[in-house]
This record gives structure tokens, sequence and C-alpha cells, in this order.
């Protein structure tokens, strides 16, 4: 579905960068999370569903058949995504970025490795009740049309059954830390904080 016009930078004229990547089911918390990670340690931060909305509301020829796709639950083209978070990725100055909501599926994961070239360090997964996770959506107050009852159940089913592969697979080369966000947003940023520290020496801005 990617067109020439959207065609992603070539591998090599992108730097590697140290990419952590944040999974978890919808509702998990990982933007909120992210907005304080990026606040408190200057880590630029993407979130891959506002990547999608904004190239929908761009007007883009293919926008119609995304938010079909969106609606439905599922999850768009890989080369499409991949090609939105390298252009993202090529205007962050900073060698650590922070990338939210990928990958969902092993196709999202296959085509990074083979159109960014390497891999991510780390794999943050969220880890939250199903019931908690729909509760936060249904009171979640932006607007989105995916946050409607029945787009919600597809969304949570596909987490569970596209991410199982994908976590397997980073799990067996040791890249999954889990953090349990049944909590208070405080509770959870002070792992997550403190976690950050250790992993990568940095603190605060
Ligand atoms: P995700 O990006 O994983 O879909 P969000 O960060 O957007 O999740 O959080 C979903 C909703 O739940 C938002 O309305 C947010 O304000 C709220 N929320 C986030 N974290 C928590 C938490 N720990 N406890 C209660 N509500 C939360
Ligand atoms: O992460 P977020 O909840 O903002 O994602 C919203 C929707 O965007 C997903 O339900 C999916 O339809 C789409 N998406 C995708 N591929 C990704 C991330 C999001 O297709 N890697
Ligand atoms: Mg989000």
């Amino acid at each position: 579905m990617a067109t020439a016009s959207e065609a992603p930078p070539k591998t090599e004229s992108v730097k590697q960068k140290r990419v952590v990547f944040v999974v978890g089911g919808p509702g998990s918390g990982k933007g909120t999370q992210c907005d304080l990670i990026s606040r408190d340690f200057g880590v630029p931060f993407f979130s891959t569903g506002d990547l999608i909305r904004s190239l929908i509301a761009s007007g883009c020829p293919e926008g119609k058949q995304l938010q079909d796709i969106i609606l439905q639950g599922q999850i768009i083209p890989s080369e499409v995504t991949v090609g939105l978070l390298q252009k993202a990725m090529a205007s962050a100055t900073s060698d650590t970025v922070l990338i939210d909501g990928f990958p969902r599926n092993t196709e999202n994961r296959t085509v990074w490795q083979s159109q960014v070239g390497y891999d991510c360090e780390l794999v943050l997964l969220f880890d939250c009740p199903e019931e908690v996770m729909v509760e936060r959506l249904r009171r979640r107050a932006e607007g989105r049309a995916d946050d409607n009852e029945e787009t919600i159940k597809k969304r949570v089913q596909n987490f569970k059954s596209q991410m199982a592969p994908v976590l397997d697979y980073y799990r067996a080369i040791g890249k999954v830390t889990t953090i349990s966000t049944d909590r208070p947003v405080d509770d959870i940023y002070s792992e997550l904080s403190s976690l950050w520290r250790q992993r990568f020496a940095a603190s605060p801005v």
C-alpha cells in the first residue's frame, strides 16, 4: 500500500539508534507512561498509532482503507508503519528512542528488521488484565473512533493472538522486561523510571 512518495528513507542513511519498543494491550497505559519517560529523560517518543492517525488525517490516498482496518481492530500493512517510524526517527537527534505500539504482530517485527536493518535493544511489556484495559478505554475521552465496544473487543483479541509469537521471539533472546500496569500511574512510573535509570544510566533532565 505504500506509495513512491511515502518511500521510507534508505536503511544506510539512517544512523543506528538504541530503540526501546513499548508494547501491551490497548489501554494498558503505554502512552501515559511514555509521555512521562520522555518528559523526564528527554527521550523522543513516537506513538505508532498517532503517526498512523496523522497520516490518515493528512488526506493520503490510502486513508480510507487504513481507517477501515483500524475500525476493524486490525493491523495496517507493516511497510507503511515502518516507513512512518523511520521518517519520525530520522528527525530525532537523540541516540535513544521510545516507540509505543510497535511491533503489533510478526509481520511488523520482520518488516522492521528488513527495512530498518537492526533490532530493538529492549521490549517493555505492559501487562494489564483485560477487564481493566477495557474499562479504561471505555472511559478514555479522546474521541477516538476505535474506542467503541465492538472495536475494543477486536483490538484486545488481536493483541492476545498476534503478539504471542512476537513475545515468544523476544523472550527467547532475553529482550523482554514486563511491568505490571494494573495500579496507579505514579506506582507504575516509579518502577519504570528506576528501571530506566538503571538500564540506561540516565538522570532526569
Ligand atoms: P495505551 O496507550 O496503552 O492504549 P493510555 O496511556 O492511552 O493507554 O491509557 C488508556 C486510558 O487509561 C487513558 O484514558 C489514560 O488516562 C488511562 N490510564 C493510563 N494509565 C492508567 C493507570 N495506571 N490507571 C488508571 N488509568 C490509567
Ligand atoms: O496504539 P494505538 O492504540 O494508538 O493504535 C491504534 C490502532 O492503530 C491499532 O488498533 C491498529 O489498528 C493501528 N496500528 C497498527 N499497527 C501498529 C500500531 C497501531 O495497525 N503497529
Ligand atoms: Mg496509546
